[in-house]
């Protein structure tokens, strides 16, 4: 969530030229043989700390290299017709204690090449953020490998009319051509099929990982749009724009996402009607995930199986 900041700023005094090239007999003393004998040892301390500081620093965020790789070694995937079926290390879903989530953004149609965006089933401005949603990803398998108690779901439901396949199901599938799901993680990469909003993502994702582990997650890492530092490349103050007008702006009236204009664009991302079964599975979310204030602001205030 927060992001890293690759740089380190150094801030470099201005120095007039007078003051430089002007010579003045006081400051000359400055330089004597006694005075470097203190300063040396200081600048020798100071570089040790700023090389310590350097060697030690978090690594910036950059594009995943596992994507970086894909585009180099297969710019268009001849081969990822052929299914050979992926070997799973069995997994004791008991001890997963994390949570990692991949909101879904566009429908991957699952043949070809995901990193070819006539392959997938895009909504116009979702256009030109293929390779946005490929380093989500990326990203999110990254953190996998180096989290051996998480578990990351793709998440999003079955958004697009021409189309019985689910986002997250069509992430999956991406991850799976790109060969991204090794035998180590992908019996923690799975689906959350139903959901077709930010919230519902975050939500049904928390009510997923019960029905996987029989728990409730210790902690929650989402990777997505302004999320953890991963956008599209070039402009994308329209996207940001259309969320905002889109999604946010009304959320702030409708807290829950489930009255008139996000309510109609819930639907909207439903057309076959597909429902959940969560209220069973989870049934200590039941009350929220049927709770919709009429005024859009009321809080829940029933139990929940967390504490904030
Ligand atoms: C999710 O949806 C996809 C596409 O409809 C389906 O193939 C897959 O089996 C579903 N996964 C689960 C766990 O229900």
């Amino acid at each position: 969530m927060n992001k890293h900041n690759p740089f380190v700023r150094i801030n470099i005094p201005i120095i007039s030229n007078s003051e430089t090239w002007v010579p003045k007999v006081s400051s000359r003393r400055k330089y004597s043989y006694k005075n470097l004998r203190t300063i040396i040892p200081f600048i020798l301390i100071m570089s040790m700390i700023l090389n310590i500081y350097y060697l030690t620093r978090p690594k910036p965020l950059t594009l995943p290299q596992l994507i970086k790789n894909a585009y180099q070694n297969n710019p268009d995937a001849k081969k990822s017709d052929e299914s050979t079926p992926i070997k799973i290390n069995p997994v004791d879903y008991s001890k997963l204690t994390d949570l990692i989530i991949v909101p879904g953004h566009g429908l991957y149609k699952g043949s070809n090449s995901p990193l070819v965006e006539k392959n997938w089933d895009l909504t116009p401005v979702q256009k030109g953020n293929v390779e946005v949603y490929l380093s989500h990803i990326g990203k999110a398998i990254e953190v996998l490998q180096d989290q051996h108690s998480s578990l990351l779901l793709f998440s999003g439901g079955a958004t697009r009319p021409s189309s019985i396949s689910t986002e997250s199901y069509g992430y999956w599938t991406a991850a799976e051509k790109l060969g991204w799901l090794t035998p180590e993680i992908a019996g923690r990469a799975l689906t959350e099929n139903f959901s077709t909003d930010s919230y519902e993502n975050l939500l049904f994702s928390i009510c997923r990982f019960k029905e996987i582990t029989n728990s409730y997650p210790d902690r929650i890492t989402i990777v997505g749009f302004n999320y953890i530092g991963i956008d599209p490349p070039g402009d994308i103050s329209n996207s940001i724009s259309g969320e905002k007008n889109n999604a946010y702006s009304h959320f702030e009236k409708d807290l829950y996402g489930c009255t008139k204009f996000l309510k109609k664009k819930k639907d909207s991302r439903n057309p076959t009607n597909l429902q959940h079964g969560y209220i069973k599975s989870c049934p200590e979310l039941a009350g929220l995930l049927e709770y919709c204030p009429k005024d859009g602001k009321q809080l829940y205030e029933g139990k929940l199986p967390w504490t904030i």
